[in-house]
């Protein structure tokens, strides 16, 4: 059982990362030549609403450079999109490279380390009309498109992401069937698991390769899994094909990416949703913000202690800025707790810079430490980003929230 009392310390290490997170088709706009815009225009998807310009933050990026440098945080997690950078198998734009290498340089220049995901959730269209992932050779051309951008942008690039969430792409896009390609096949989820770890690990050698002493790593979707009244078969199943053989596959990586938002409860026959009682979220799941510290153990316990973790995403989707101060302040306590357990957690990032396109939900999680005006674009801070930039420039918990 986790003390759930306050750590001993308000202290982070010394070196600790403070950043937040974005991804391209959340916030870019026009990100058409992917599937995730084919899959929002498609009949039945499910999807809330298409993305369409979504941010304009292909055009805004320093505006959104600037915001992150102004809250006082020293990295910045964002995504580039594949289909800009490979629009047609085999056909490269410079321009798109150069696109993001300005973005590296801006960041850079404004003392903001840029934080770079290769795959976000969207493939490029080409790619997904053969197949996707499931084309015989996605991994090796995902893995060729790594080594493409990871050349050119080098060792502007503080870390890499490899895949965001893979376990989320298999678990949405083959068996709940929410996000691309829609099926719902336990099978093809299983074998997707596979795909992707071999992307994963194909993808680590190549940007290696391409850019030598850049730190490189996965970041997985997680959860804390509770049993509830005889669950612990159905989620030790659950738990193997979601999270397990993702961080089995980590071993030799620079570092985990732990990603967090809940909790997930099971009972015998399956998913038991929300607690009666338990506040939920506009995403349907529980405000629970000690799962992150939950999650921070278990992923150390499973990888032996053997790759170091950061935390790459955790947030709350709400219209209550308090309620996200108070979430992110409970969410670090369990940091600083796991911490002083020697638990090796090199970072904090907060998801996201901006109220951004949830995916099938559309734009109505406002998950931002910034809004965003839908019409003029028009960025506005929310009094959780400077109140999180004061934990980062002191590199310490404030007093608990009034
Ligand atoms: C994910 C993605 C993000 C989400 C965030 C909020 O975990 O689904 O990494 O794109 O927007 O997690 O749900």
């Amino acid at each position: 059982m986790t003390d759930t009392g306050p750590s001993s310390s308000t202290q982070f290490p010394d070196g600790f990362r403070w950043g937040t997170a974005t991804a391209a088709h959340q916030i870019e706009g026009g990100n058409w030549n992917n599937h995730w815009w084919a899959w929002e225009h498609t009949e039945g998807s499910g999807t809330a609403e298409p993305s369409g310009d979504a941010c304009d933050s292909w055009h805004r990026w320093s505006e959104d450079a600037d915001l992150v440098a102004s809250f006082g945080l020293d990295n910045y997690r964002f995504s580039i999109e594949w289909s800009r950078i490979e629009p047609e198998d085999g056909e490269i734009s410079g321009a798109a490279l150069d696109h993001y290498q300005r973005v590296c340089d801006g960041l850079r220049e404004r003392g903001v380390e840029p934080v770079v995901t290769f795959h976000h959730f969207t493939l490029p269209r080409w790619l997904a009309d053969r197949g996707g992932w499931e084309h015989r050779d996605a991994p090796e051309r995902f893995a060729a498109f790594c080594e493409r951008a990871a050349t050119r942008l080098g060792p502007t690039m503080g870390r890499a992401c490899t895949l965001n969430e893979p376990n989320i792409v298999a678990f949405c896009g083959y068996l709940l069937g929410v996000f691309p390609p829609g099926e719902r096949d336990s099978k093809r989820f299983a074998a997707m698991n596979d795909v992707l770890i071999d992307a994963h690990r194909r993808s680590v050698a190549a940007i290696r390769a391409a850019a030598p002493g850049v730190p490189v790593g996965m970041t997985l979707s997680m959860t804390e899994w509770v049993a509830v009244d005889g669950g612990e078969d159905r989620l030790d199943r659950y738990r193997h094909h979601m999270e397990d053989v993702y961080l089995a596959a980590t071993g030799g990586d620079d570092f985990l990416g732990v990603q967090t938002y809940s909790r997930s409860r099971v009972g015998p026959s399956g998913n038991l949703g929300p607690e009666d009682g338990v506040p939920t979220l506009a995403m349907g799941y529980e405000f629970w913000p000690q799962a992150l510290e939950a999650t921070i153990r278990r992923a150390w316990h499973v990888t032996g202690g053997n790759v170091p973790l950061l935390v790459t995403e955790n947030g709350i989707g709400t219209d209550d800025d308090d309620q996200r101060i108070d979430y992110v302040h409970q969410a670090l306590e369990g940091v600083l707790r796991a911490i002083a357990d020697g638990i090796d957690v090199g970072g904090y990032t907060y998801w996201s810079l901006l109220d951004n396109f949830e995916w099938a939900f559309g734009y109505r999680p406002r998950f931002g430490l910034t809004s965003v005006d839908r019409t003029t674009f028009a960025r506005l801070p929310k009094p959780s980003a400077s109140w999180l930039g004061e934990i980062a420039r002191n590199n310490r918990l404030s007093p608990e929230p009034s």
